[in-house]
C-alpha cells in the first residue's frame, strides 16, 4: 500500500490536509535530470504497470510505502539527555543539557555522537531534520561530516550563546577578536562550507535571546539578510520562567517573538520551537513574517512547558509542523510525537468533534513539515519529483498491533492504530534518495 499527500492539500496553515492511499499501489522511483533518484509516479498497480514494462519491481506485501518523516526541530548533543528529570527548562538546561553538550568541544566525542543520532533518525523513519549542535564548530562539522555521508537531508548550525552559559558553552574569542564577533565569523565560513553542499543546508541558530547579547542577535539577523536561502532557528514562548527572563533582557520589545523580528530574524525559513505562550499579536507576527513554529509536545509534557494553540494557530493562520526536540523530548520515534501532539490538541479544544485527525497528524510530520521548511515538493510527499526519501512500514510488526490493523475499517482507523501503537519496530526499512 502507498501513503502520500494530495498537493497543496492544505493552505499556508494547515486546514485539513487530504491523504491519499492506494492499497494496490506501485511506487516508481528513477533519476532526475542532476542524477538524484526521484519519485517519477505513484498511484494504483493496474493503472501504472503498463507505463513501465521495464521496470524492476519489489513486491511489498502488507507494507505500506509512505513519506520519511520530517523533524522539524531535534538537538543532536542531546541524545544522552533524554529522560533527565527536572522542575522546568531552565534547571533541566543547567543541571543536565549543559554539561553533556560541553563534551561537543572534542571532535571524537561529536563523531560517534553524530553517528549514533543519524542512525536513530534513520531506525524511526526520519529522513530529514533541523537540528541544533553545540556552540563549538566541531560539533557542526562532525555532524555535517556524517549526515553527507549518509545523504541525509539535514540542517544545522552553530549555537550561537555569547551569555547566560557556563564559560566553556560560550562562543569563544580568537585572540583580539570577541566570542561575539569570532561567532558570527565562523556562522559565515561554515554556510560557506557546508550551506547547499548535496542535501546540507545550514541554519543560523541562537539557541534562545537570554543567552545572546543584543550584538549577537544583530549580527545573527545581518547574516539573514545577507543568505537568503539560509534558515533561521532558535526557541520561543516554551516556558513561563524562560519568557520572564527574556521580557527582563529585551524590555523595548513588545513580546518574546517580536525581540527576534526586531532583530531581523524573522522571515521564511525561520523555524521557532515551541511558540506555546503566544497572544494574537505573535500569532500576526509569525503569520506575516512567514515564520513557522516547530511544535515539540512530548518535550512540552515531560518538561510541563504548556500545551501548544492549534486553534489559535489556525484562526490568524501561521504554518507549523511536528518535531521531538530530543532531548527534552522523549522519543525520536515521530509515532510517539505524533500521538502527544493528539493529546496537546484535546487540551483547550474549543471546537466540537476530534481534534486532531490522523491525517492532520501524519501531514504536520511529512509534507507540512515540508512547507514550514520551504521544501514544499521536496521532501515529506510522494508526488512525482520529491525526493525519493521513503519508509516501509510493517504494520503487523507486533502481535497487537497486527490484531489492531487488521481490524481497521478505513484509513482514519487504521492511521489512529500506527499513531497510537507505533514506535522504531513499525519501520522496517527506511530508504534514502541516493544519487548516481
Ligand atoms: N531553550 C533553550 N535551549 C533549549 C534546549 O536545549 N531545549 C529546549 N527544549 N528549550 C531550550
Ligand atoms: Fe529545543
Amino acid at each position: 500500500s502507498l501513503l502520500w499527500f494530495a498537493p497543496h492539500s492544505a493552505g499556508p496553515h494547515a486546514a485539513s490536509p487530504q491523504a491519499l492511499f492506494e492499497e494496490d499501489g506501485l511506487l516508481v522511483v528513477g533519476p532526475n535530470a542532476q542524477g538524484v533518484q526521484v519519485v517519477q509516479a505513484i498511484g494504483a498497480w493496474r493503472a501504472l504497470k503498463d507505463s513501465y514494462p521495464q521496470l524492476v519491481v519489489e513486491h511489498l506485501p502488507g507494507r505500506i510505502i509512505a513519506p520519511g518523516f520530517i523533524d522539524l526541530h531535534i538537538h543532536y548533543p542531546q541524545t544522552n539527555v533524554i529522560g533527565s528529570p527536572a522542575p522546568g527548562l531552565l534547571p533541566w538546561l543547567e543541571n543536565y543539557t549543559f554539561p553533556e553538550e560541553k563534551r561537543f568541544a572534542a571532535p571524537e566525542y561529536s563523531a560517534q555522537a553524530a553517528a549514533f543520532f543519524i542512525a536513530e533518525l534513520l531506525r524511526n523513519g526520519v529522513t530529514t531534520a533541523l537540528t541544533f549542535a553545540t556552540s563549538h564548530t566541531e560539533s557542526v562539522n562532525a555532524l555535517f561530516t556524517e549526515a553527507q555521508a549518509q545523504r541525509l537531508r539535514l540542517i544545522t548550525g552553530l549555537c550561537l550563546m555569547d551569555r547566560h552559559a557556563p564559560a566553556d558553552l560560550l562562543n569563544q574569542g580568537q585572540g583580539a577578536v570577541s566570542g561575539t564577533e569570532q561567532s558570527l565569523r565562523d556562522t559565515e565560513a561554515l554556510i560557506q562550507r557546508w550551506h547547499g553542499k548535496d542535501r546540507l543546508g545550514y541554519a543560523i541558530t541562537p539557541r534562545f535571546a537570554p543567552t545572546s547579547t543584543d550584538a549577537q542577535l544583530r549580527g545573527a539577523g545581518e547574516l539573514a539578510r545577507q543568505y537568503a536561502d539560509v534558515w533561521i532557528q532558535s526557541h520561543v514562548a516554551e516556558n513561563k520562567d524562560e519568557i520572564t527572563w527574556a521580557r527582563e533582557l529585551f524590555p523595548a520589545s513588545r513580546s518574546y517573538l517580536a525581540t527576534y523580528d526586531d532583530f531581523g530574524l524573522m522571515r521564511k525559513r525561520a523555524i521557532y520551537a515551541h511558540c506555546i505562550h503566544f497572544d494574537d499579536a505573535d500569532r500576526a507576527l509569525m503569520r506575516d513574517t512567514g515564520a513557522v513554529a516547530a511544535i515539540s509536545p512530548t518535550s512540552n509534557l515531560f518538561l510541563g512547558s504548556g500545551f501548544f494553540d492549534y486553534e489559535g494557530a489556525d484562526r490568524i493562520g501561521f504554518g507549523y509542523g511536528l518535531a521531538s526536540d530530543v532531548g527534552g523530548g522523549t522519543s525520536f520515534s515521530p509515532f510517539h510525537t505524533m500521538l502527544a501532539a493528539y493529546y496537546v490538541g484535546r487540551e483547550g479544544q474549543t471546537k466540537p468533534g476530534l481534534s486532531l485527525s490522523p491525517q492532520h497528524l501524519w501531514w504536520q510530520h511529512t509534507a507540512g513539515g515540508a512547507r514550514a521548511l520551504g521544501l514544499d515538493g521536496v521532501v515529506g510527499n510522494l508526488l512525482p519529483g520529491c525526493e525519493a526519501d521513503f519508509v516501509i512500514i510493517n504494520p503487523k510488526a507486533t502481535p497487537l498491533l497486527a490484531r489492531k490493523t487488521a481490524l481497521a475499517s478505513n484509513l482514519d482507523e487504521l492511521l489512529f492504530s500506527l499513531i497510537v501503537l507505533g514506535d522504531d519496530r513499525l519501520i522496517e526499512r527506511t530508504v534514502i534518495s541516493q544519487a548516481i
